[in-house]
């Protein structure tokens, strides 16, 4: 039997499933892990908490399936992008990872681009520009804030390829979650040499680039024996979560747009050719697809806003929930389905750990705005799904802006999973929203890869015409549709009306 593995390390919990070749799943785990924040603005995570995921869950699905060590092909790795795992050179970690929505790095982007001799010969060399979630920051904040850790510091891993090393003892990585690190030349799919020169930093600090279906590694014998599996398993290259995602979904061809409501919200678009926003607010990265790209908007805190929502305002419901073995956040968006589209004139600004697209604002702030005595909790839980649905309306219309053509939207992710969020998706959007039959996430798309990488099919395309089928589709309202129209000028301009006060709150 030939099976194959994907593993999602992402910021919540790390997910494991295993797959026969057409897609089947035959087992699945998860286990989760705190995110620290030390300081405001802060998001750090350990790495050992990954791994320790990471080793739980594939020998969970390994027990589940009741698999023999000769059955599993291949293992593809996805993870959350820009992470910095800093190693030094007997490969221990140097201090907790900076995360993606950590945004301590403002002095440093503006050095990046200083440094690159401004932002448009930055977006020259490496398609984007700097964005506090990036990695390159985050090693420059290392070298200007820690120097002796800096010092120390002999490779810089993004998340997954942190654990590809544990697991294979291999440094590499893959052109898609590279494309993130900001020091990637992305048309040409390298690291630029010319950047990295600027910036002094040495190119010995990275681990080398594959195309996310080639086969990076084989297990190390102390792993394959920790976790029931083979030394002749091999390790692809994987993808960034956004672009295993996309490829769960079957974004590997024009026309069609994926959006995922995960912590983090992202729009998604394929692209033949590398095509640069000229304004940055969107990110051109290479694809999971092999000489392909993607360009996405990212809404930094999507599903993670009504997390934020139900653990901060909810804990005695979240207890009752547990009790009573009911879903919170079924009851939550119960609760805002009884009120009408609009929530009343509520607003939800969901800048809760700042905002890249459209903003790239990391002093942006969360907020509601127009509450009166006749809100209740039900308004307040909409207020919050219509601001990150607008925040998802932002992206996808400067997707549109570069002429791209979206007739059909494919939505993913913890928040996909409900009717309610995937009808409010089309009626914001006014297009087809189709949920997916499997919706396996990130860790579907890199299984996939794997099963690629170990010959199973041609490439990745047609391993998806095989495995990926969307489900029930939601159809826009057109009444649903005006009252969003007419909310959207509102939510834009709140933004420019406090963008000020944000600024004045981070300095105070
Ligand atoms: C993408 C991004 C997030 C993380 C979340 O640019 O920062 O989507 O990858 O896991």
């Amino acid at each position: 039997m030939s099976v194959y593995l994907g593993v999602d390390i992402g910021t919540s919990g790390t997910k494991t499933i295993a797959i026969r070749p057409g897609g089947e799943l035959l087992a699945q785990a998860s286990a989760t892990y705190p995110c620290h924040h030390p300081k405001p603005l802060w998001s750090e995570q350990n790495p050992d908490d990954w791994w320790r995921a990471t080793t739980d869950t594939i020998r969970q699905v390994v027990k589940q399936a009741k698999l023999k060590p000769s059955d599993v092909k291949a293992i593809g790795l996805s993870g959350q992008m820009h992470g910095s795992v800093f190693l030094d050179k007997n490969d221990k970690v140097v201090r907790p990872a900076l995360l993606w929505n950590d945004q301590r790095t403002a002095a440093e982007c503006e050095e990046i681009e200083r440094r690159a001799g401004g932002r448009k010969k930055l977006v020259q060399m490496v398609a984007n520009p700097a964005l506090t979630g990036f990695t390159a920051p985050k090693i420059l904040w290392l070298r200007n804030n820690e120097p002796k850790n800096f010092e120390r510091t002999a490779k810089v891993l993004l998340p997954k390829d942190e654990i590809r090393r544990r697991l294979t003892g291999e440094f590499a990585t893959d052109v898609s979650d590279a494309s993130g690190m900001l020091l990637l030349d992305v048309k040409r799919r390298t690291w630029s040499k010319t950047l990295l020169d600027k910036l002094e930093l040495d190119a010995s600090l990275l681990a080398p680039t594959f195309e996310s279906e080639d086969v990076t590694g084989k297990l190390t014998p102390e792993v394959a024996k920790l976790l029931g599996l083979s030394t002749e398993c091999v390790v692809v290259g994987g993808a960034g979560d956004c672009a295993a995602g996309a490829i769960g979904n079957g974004i590997v061809k024009s026309g069609v747009v994926s959006t995922s409501l995960g912590t983090s919200g992202v729009v998604f678009v394929h692209s033949d050719e590398p095509q640069v926003d000229p304004e940055g607010r969107l990110h051109t990265f290479c694809h999971a697809v092999r000489g392909k790209w993607h360009m996405m908007g990212v809404t930094l805190s999507a599903a993670g806003s009504f997390g934020w929502f139900a653990d901060a305002l909810c804990q005695t419901d979240a207890l009752l929930a547990k009790k009573s073995k009911r879903n919170l956040f079924e009851q939550l968006t119960a609760e805002a389905a009884q009120t009408p589209a609009g929530a009343e004139g509520l607003y939800f600004l969901p800048y809760l750990s700042g905002e890249r697209t459209p903003h790239a604002d990391p002093l942006a702030r969360g907020a509601f705005v127009g509450l009166t005595l006749s809100h209740r909790r039900g308004h307040l839980v909409r207020a919050v799904l219509e601001g990150v649905t607008y925040s998802l309306r932002d992206c996808l219309e400067i997707v549109e802006s570069l002429g791209v053509v979206t007739k059909q939207v494919r939505t993913t992710g913890g928040g996909a999973k409900s009717p309610f969020w995937r009808q409010l998706q089309a009626d914001m959007f006014g297009k087809r929203v189709a949920a997916m039959a499997s919706d396996e996430g990130p860790a579907m798309g890199v299984a996939l890869l794997a099963a690629v990488g170990a010959g199973e099919y041609k490439d990745i395309v047609e391993a998806t015409k095989h495995a990926v089928n969307t489900a029930e589709e939601s159809k826009p309202s057109a009444a649903a549709r005006k009252v969003y129209d007419r909310g959207l000028p509102i939510y834009r301009g709140l933004y420019d009306s406090l963008k000020g006060d944000f600024r004045k709150i981070a300095n105070s």
